[in-house]
């Protein structure tokens, strides 16, 4: 590629196709690091770049920007936002997109996976095997609850929140749902989904699903005073984002017993799990693997290419995200 191309800054290696894709739009500079970018590294990495691929861990607010005179778009290799100051980009005109639609059914394969876990002791049964052995086959040894029959709770009814929920019918589950807008008729019907108010699935579910985007309505949605309202035993799914839980609170509920179990893709103060987290029994925990497959990762990767090439362009991005 000649100087004088656009320069693509990437914060983190990405799958090998969507660097391939990139450098044939430009110039390509990536962070060797597998781990999130130091702030530093990235605030030199902007300096001189056209295009930016940054992950949900890279703040990319006022402060980058400012450093980033060139900058035309931001491609994120995520579906969520919240890393971003989408004010800023905006004042700015800088195009932004995301990877929506493609990561859906893995976030929701892990939410049922995380909810079976959780309600069948599997994750726990493998503990106490491996610690303690195992005593033999027994009628009253170790028994969960069967999903079939049961009210799943989803909180945002979005691509992922829908994708969980026709898995969820696949296993008998009745679905109940909220979100600030009610869905169209077609998803209510095709998903036999019902809406409600939040504290009516809250007090009514067996297990609450997280799958709402965060922002300032959605953090620390689910605390103390949620928390209180969940029927007795319920279990907690959150593949969405960390801070939409106050970990302090479900610890709490956990400890006391009002709360039955939870199972957390994604963590308040992540990559730090809140004290006292790990000590439980009744919580099946995972490192942000929602859209952690192969097959996911690569179409993500293609859509940032297609948004970068769009972006360096002038062109509408084809996954736009709304700046102001
Ligand atoms: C996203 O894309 O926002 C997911 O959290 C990544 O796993």
């Amino acid at each position: 590629m000649p100087a004088s191309s656009p320069l693509i800054f990437v914060t983190r290696p990405i799958p090998a196709d969507a660097l391939d894709g990139l450098r044939r739009l430009g110039r390509v500079q990536v962070s060797p690091q597998d781990a999130p970018i130091p702030r530093a590294e990235l605030l030199a990495g902007v300096a001189q770049a056209d295009a930016l691929v940054c992950m949900l861990t890279d703040r990319i607010d006022a402060e980058v920007l400012a450093v980033a005179p060139q900058l035309k778009v931001v491609a994120n290799f995520a579906v969520g936002t919240n890393n971003l100051d989408l004010a800023a980009l905006g004042a700015r005109g800088i195009a932004v997109g995301n990877t929506p639609g493609v990561l859906a059914e893995a976030t929701a394969e892990l939410a049922i996976g995380l909810l079976i876990d959780v309600m069948r002791g599997i994750s726990s049964g493998d503990r106490l095997l491996r610690r303690e052995g195992f005593p033999g086959w027994g009628p009253l040894y170790r028994l969960g609850a069967g999903l079939q029959g049961k009210q799943l709770g989803i909180v945002g009814l979005g691509q992922i929140g829908q994708a969980t929920a026709r898995l969820a019918r696949a296993f008998g589950m009745r679905i109940v749902y909220h979100q600030r807008r009610r869905a169209a008729a077609e998803v209510e019907t095709a998903l036999e989904a019902s809406y409600s108010s939040l504290n009516a699935l809250l007090s009514g579910s067996d297990a609450v699903s997280l799958h709402c985007p965060l922002n300032e309505q959605s953090r620390g949605l689910i605390g103390a005073q949620a928390l209180a309202r969940f029927k007795p035993g319920a279990v907690l799914i959150n593949t969405a984002r960390g801070e939409v839980v106050d970990e302090g609170a479900l610890v709490q509920a956990l400890r006391q017993g009002s709360l039955g179990g939870a199972g957390l893709d994604v963590f308040e103060r992540e990559p730090e799990l809140h004290a006292g987290l790990a000590d439980l029994d009744n919580v099946v925990l995972v490192p942000h693997l929602g859209s952690a497959t192969v097959e996911t990762r690569a179409a993500m990767g293609r859509l940032v290419v297609a948004n970068v090439a769009a972006g360096l362009n002038g062109a509408p991005l084809p996954n736009a995200v709304k700046t102001l």
